[in-house]
Formats: structure tokens, sequence, C-alpha cells
């Protein structure tokens, strides 16, 4: 029986998709990087995208934010069809992207670099307690918020990029190796805070090179190589997989 985007492990059925990638390929000129990917994301989900370095994992992101203009096929966010929407558009629709390498305004306070993903929600108040959440989430923000967002340590700049996008209010927060490069410690800590925020609502795309990581804090997952999906299942099931194992365990 062939797979649909968003078959699987997790049997629920009546949950909606938040977002549904059906036959996505992509490509920056050369061959096509993504070759008719098809994934999804429920309602409440985390799922992970496994896959080695150039797997295709930060195109797919990017082409769900718009931002790859030789995308085909077909992203519906809520149903609403995505390619061809300006990037800028996309945001203000209800989807975070925290992207790789953290890109933190550097010479800009963390203050600062938070109200700057408050861009599309200009209420004084709810603005306020889109702040208060992110403080209460990440107390180190809040002790830091008039440091430089340059002079702070990665996993504080990876705060501040999450804290970004999550003041823009999304329903979907597409994250693309937050813990790449980061202490053991603060891995933890980000991974306890991707938890938090998936229990506030939030449906989460986690895409990681560390599929340890990623398959403790998703529900589900896919496996992408060379812009292929070649696996996908419930996190258990994939931990369990000796080819997952194999490739991406190190066990
Ligand atoms: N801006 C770009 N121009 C040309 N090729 C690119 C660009 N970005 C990525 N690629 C190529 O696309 C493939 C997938 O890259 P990427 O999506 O960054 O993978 P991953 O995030 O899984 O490491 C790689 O072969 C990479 O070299
Ligand atoms: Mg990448």
């Amino acid at each position: 029986m062939p797979e649909t985007a968003l078959s699987s492990a997790t049997p629920d059925a009546a949950a909606s998709a938040v977002l549904e990638v059906r036959d996505l390929s992509a490509a920056y000129g050369g061959p096509d990087v993504l070759s008719a990917v098809t994934l999804g994301v429920r309602t409440g989900e985390t799922v992970a995208v496994l896959g080695a370095n150039t797997a295709g994992k930060t195109t797919l992101l990017r082409a769900i934010s718009g931002l790859i203009p030789k995308a085909r096929g077909h992203i519906a966010f809520e149903g609403l069809a995505l390619l061809g929407r300006p990037a800028h558009t996309i945001p203000g629709l209800g989807i975070g992207h925290v992207p790789e390498g953290r890109h933190v305004f550097p010479r800009m306070t963390t203050l600062d670099n938070l109200m700057m993903g408050a861009f599309f929600h200009r209420g004084a108040k709810d603005i306020a307690e889109r702040l208060e959440r992110v403080f209460t989430l990440f107390p180190r923000l809040q002790e830091r918020q008039a440091q430089l967002a340059g002079s702070m340590s990665g996993g504080e700049q990876q705060m501040v990029s999450i804290g970004r996008a999550l003041m823009g209010k999304p329903k979907l927060l597409l994250l693309d190796e937050p813990s790449h490069g980061l202490a053991p410690i603060v891995v933890d800590e980000l991974h306890g805070a991707i938890g938090a925020i998936n229990r506030q609502g939030v449906s989460v795309l986690l895409v990681e090179q560390n599929a340890m990581l990623a398959l403790s804090v998703a529900h589900r997952g896919y496996v992408l190589e060379a812009g292929h999906v070649v696996l996908s299942g419930s996190s258990q099931s994939l931990s369990a997989d000796p080819g997952v194992r194999r490739a991406y365990l190190g066990v």
C-alpha cells in the first residue's frame, strides 16, 4: 500500500495536518537535491527529519519558508498552498523558522533580536505576553536581555534564535539543527525547551543530524537520504531500526 504523507505510526487519524509536503522536488540550478519528498506534521506533533550532511534537510525547511525558488510539488500549511508565496509572507501565516547557524543579529541586544520576531504582531499587550513566555522558557535571555547577541555563547544564541521565532506566534516551528556544535548539557536544555514549546501547542518540524537527540524529543520521524525519504515511522520504531542505528546512532 503506498504511504501517504501522514500514514504511519501514530494512528491518530482524527488529528488534522498542520503541514503537508507532497512530491516536493528542489534544485539550485543543477540536479535535484530533493526528489519527490512526501511528509507531514499533524497538529500538535513534533516530527523529526534525520539525515546526514547534504541529505537536503536545510533545503526542505527553506522550501517550506518560500526560500527555494525552484521548488516544485505541493506544500500546504493548514490546507493553504505555500509554493509560490513570497518568503516574507510566510512568518505571518504562522510558520516560525529557526535557521541553521542561528543567524542572530550580532550587534543588536538580545531584547532587540527578540522584538524583530514580533514584526507581524503590533499589539503591545500581545508582544509583552509573548516576551514573558520566551523569558519563562529561557530565563537566561531575561538576564541577558541588554547584552549584544553576538557576544553570547552558542547555546544562548540558539535560545535567542528560537525565542525570536516564538515572538512571531508560530503554530508550526521549523528547527534546523538546533543542537549543532553545542555542548551536551546545553543540548539537553534546548531539547527540554523544544518539548515545552510543543506541549504549549506549537507543532514542530525538527531537522537534525543527531538522530538520538531528535528521536528523544519527536513523536515520529522521517529519514532523508540524498534528497529522498527512505524511511519513516514512530521515534520508537526508528530508534530500533538496524539501518538507522548503524547509520545515525553509531551503534
Ligand atoms: N545555495 C546552494 N547552492 C547550490 N547548492 C546548494 C546550496 N545549498 C545547498 N546545496 C546543495 O544541496 C544539497 C543539500 O544541501 P542541504 O539542504 O544544505 O543539506 P543538509 O541540510 O541535509 O546538510 C547539497 O548537495 C548541497 O551541496
Ligand atoms: Mg543543513
